[in-house]
């Protein structure tokens, strides 16, 4: 018998769009919002305005935004990402630079707010969460703009690359520390690949060539164009900041897939290190509605001169949303922070969700579990006199509404500092950041 097609993962349960912008105000807090926290807590997420989409990755960018001041919770509002397609005047063309959704990560960088999705422009948001336009640096954008740039707290300066399935591939690009495009450089690719993230270090940038390829049948059916490839040969382009293609260096990895890079850093003696949330595979025969596969935390290690980079798991649980402190982005991070995403690959198991927080200086994992709840994303707050805190949304089964979650980072097994009662359900997002108040 052919098999009945369920209800695709994304538009069940806690992924589930929601119908409504709202707004709320004074939102009721247990604990105490640390009085020091003034700004914006906002997630990006896919929730398609009409209910339907192809894939998790291809619904409607909507933001929910809280934002906190002087110890209160002054606000929840949630407000759709308003592109040309969200309006129903996109072009129609998949490689129209402004006629994609915004849906994946809000990055603020030089006094901008970007809504960001790896196949086009930035989208610039308001502080309560309106859509302001497209940016595209002048006229001097002209490929995509990644939804995980890279924000040197060295120099300011924000690294960021595009990739297409049209030549170029793949783009490098920097912007200085105002905001100002200053550099880009085309990097040859053999085959365009899906190139979700990539790593900073304070010396180099490193590419990801891994085996998921573009397939233009899969792009016709309306889903994530992009499947396993078992003969495309998986690499690390390794580039100097500052250095154009020609001083490029290729490294072989293991077969595998990496959406998040959690952190990367470069040893005394030049060995390149990047903390990652692998995928033995991802999407063979393409995306599918059902299958969830589960990544873990590992190691690549990239010896100066190395053809080879050398792997080692550094815990078993499946994990995902890898973050650090962002001040130490491209540094040795010694702590990272992670989503535990369940034993199995049904995200909608009963079960209690968690978050880990690797001490990988000391050997050491603690975890925060949300009894009854399902964590979204944790994004890292720096401040306080330690190592500040760590919030995201936790859906409370119970309830049947969603809370705004504000851990101690040093010590995730403690109660949370406060939890941020919101009056509805958030849906099981993609990435959210802290924008302090300027
Ligand atoms: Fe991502």
């Amino acid at each position: 018998m052919p098999e009945v097609e369920a209800t695709p993962y994304w538009l069940d349960g806690n992924f589930a769009p929601v119908q409504e912008e709202i707004t709320a105000f004074t939102l009721p807090v247990e604990g105490a919002v640390p009085a020091e926290l003034s700004g914006l807590y906002a997630r990006n997420g896919a929730n398609p305005r009409d209910g339907h989409s192809g894939h998790w990755f291809l619904g409607d960018g909507m933001i929910h935004g809280v934002a906190l001041r002087g110890g209160r919770a002054e606000w929840y509002r949630n407000r759709w990402v308003r592109t040309p397609r969200f309006e129903g005047r996109a072009s129609g063309n998949p490689l129209d630079l402004r006629g994609s959704v915004a849906n994946t990560s809000v990055v603020a960088h030089a006094g901008r707010v970007f809504a960001l999705v790896e196949n086009a422009l930035p989208m610039t948001i308001g502080p309560e969460l309106e859509t302001l336009g497209y940016e595209d640096f002048g006229g001097r954008l002209t490929t995509p703009f990644t939804a995980h740039p890279k924000i040197c707290p060295e120099t300011g300066e924000l690294h960021f690359f595009g990739y297409s399935p049209m030549p170029p591939y793949l783009t490098y690009h920097v912007a200085d520390r105002a905001g100002a495009l200053v550099r880009s450089v085309a990097l040859p690719l053999p085959a365009p690949v899906m190139m979700h993230d990539f790593a900073l270090t304070r010396g180099h940038v490193v590419f990801m060539d891994l085996p998921v390829v573009f397939d233009l049948g899969l792009a016709m059916r309306g889903t994530m164009p992009f499947t396993w490839s078992d003969t495309h040969a998986p690499r690390l382009g390794v580039l100097p900041r500052g250095a154009g293609a020609e001083a490029l260096r290729w490294v072989s990895v293991e077969p595998g897939y990496v959406f998040h890079v959690g952190n990367a850093y470069e040893e005394a003696d030049g060995t390149l290190v990047l903390d990652v949330a692998w995928y033995p595979e991802l999407w063979r025969g393409g995306p599918s509605a059902s299958r969830f596969e589960s990544a873990r935390l590992r190691r690549w290690r990239i010896a100066p001169g190395a053809d080879r980079a050398q792997e080692t798991d550094l815990d078993d649980r499946a994990i995902e949303f890898p973050r650090i402190d962002e001040q130490r982005t491209g540094l040795a991070h010694g702590v990272l922070y992670a989503v535990q995403t369940g034993a199995g690959p049904d995200r909608d198991a009963p079960g209690d969700g968690a978050l880990v927080r690797y001490d990988l200086a000391r050997g050491r994992n603690t975890l925060h579990v949300f009894a009854g709840g399902i964590p979204s994303e944790f994004a890292h707050v720096p401040g306080g006199s330690g190592e500040g805190w760590l919030m995201g949304f936790v859906y409370d089964r119970i309830r049947g509404a969603s809370d705004l979650v504000i851990l101690a980072a040093s010590d995730v097994e403690a109660a949370p500092v406060a939890r941020v009662h919101l009056p509805r359900r958030v849906l099981q997002g993609f990435h959210g950041t802290w924008i302090p108040d300027a």
